[in-house]
């Protein structure tokens, strides 16, 4: 099931996708006592992250029932600037009362295939299952049509069994760490964030344009029987057909 909700700007988005993650996470820990969220890097997501930890809505929050994935990282030292996890530290997990074992890092310190294998270990053994199925998986899209790690023309498009994988991407010059189109379908809930006017162009190009998943990856992203929701403000919804959005 898809759905797309656009908002005036980034702060009614940003809001939008707030009361979003903590009903997901009610819901989550009510069923089944734990809510799994694997997290985005980049930019985009900073201002949701930045927004949980408000006072009034850190309290609204189980956080010891909720466990924090990456759906991808940079394969550098987890104080580099270029971190995800870094970024997330300083913008959300250093302001929140998470304890140290919710907070599954990818251990990048190792060789990078070593270390997709040993987070997919992570995952197995949480998950218990034939593939993870996170509560929520938050993703970006880049302008190159990429989400997660999950490039155009990279090798990493092709897997078909694993959950996290090392993926190298020319056009970064070096390796990512990503969890799989599968793994990533195999989510509950997928939310894409996309917000500015910078991001018009592909996010159209994306979901009105030809099917090109190679070119374009974040077209795999089609969950298995989850639900995939787009939350957009208006300036990237600005070259989108009104019937697609309503
Ligand atoms: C990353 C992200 C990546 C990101 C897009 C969009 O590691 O950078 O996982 O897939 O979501 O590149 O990035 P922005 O939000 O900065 O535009």
């Amino acid at each position: 099931m898809r759905s797309f909700q656009v908002f005036f700007d980034i702060d009614q988005q940003t809001t939008a996708a707030i009361d979003l993650f903590i009903s997901l996470a009610h819901n989550a820990v009510e069923k089944r006592g734990l809510f799994s969220v694997a997290l985005s890097g980049g930019s985009t997501p900073k201002a949701l992250y930045a927004g949980l930890t408000e006072p009034a809505r850190q309290a609204m929050l189980p956080w010891d029932d909720i466990h924090f994935f990456f759906g991808d990282e940079r394969h550098v030292p987890a104080d580099h600037p270029d971190s995800n996890f870094r970024m997330v530290q300083e913008v959300f997990f250093s302001k929140i009362p998470i304890l140290k074992d919710n907070i599954h890092r990818v251990k990048t310190e190792m060789d990078v295939r070593l270390a997709a294998f040993a987070y997919e270990d992570e995952l197995r053994s949480f998950f218990e299952g034939h593939w993870p199925s996170f509560d929520l998986v938050l993703l970006g899209l880049g302008l190159d049509g990429h989400t997660a790690s999950l490039f155009p023309n990279t090798a990493g498009l092709n897997e078909e069994y694993r959950w996290f994988i090392a993926n190298h991407v020319r056009s970064q010059n070096g390796w990512r760490l990503t969890l799989t189109k599968n793994a990533i379908n195999a989510a509950r809930r997928i939310v894409v964030l996309v917000t500015g006017q910078s991001k018009a162009g592909i996010l159209s190009e994306v979901l009105t344009g030809a099917q090109e998943p190679y070119q374009k990856p974040i077209q795999l992203i089609t969950p298995t029987d989850g639900e995939l929701i787009w939350l957009l403000d208006r300036e990237a919804a600005s070259q989108l057909p009104p019937d697609l959005v309503i």
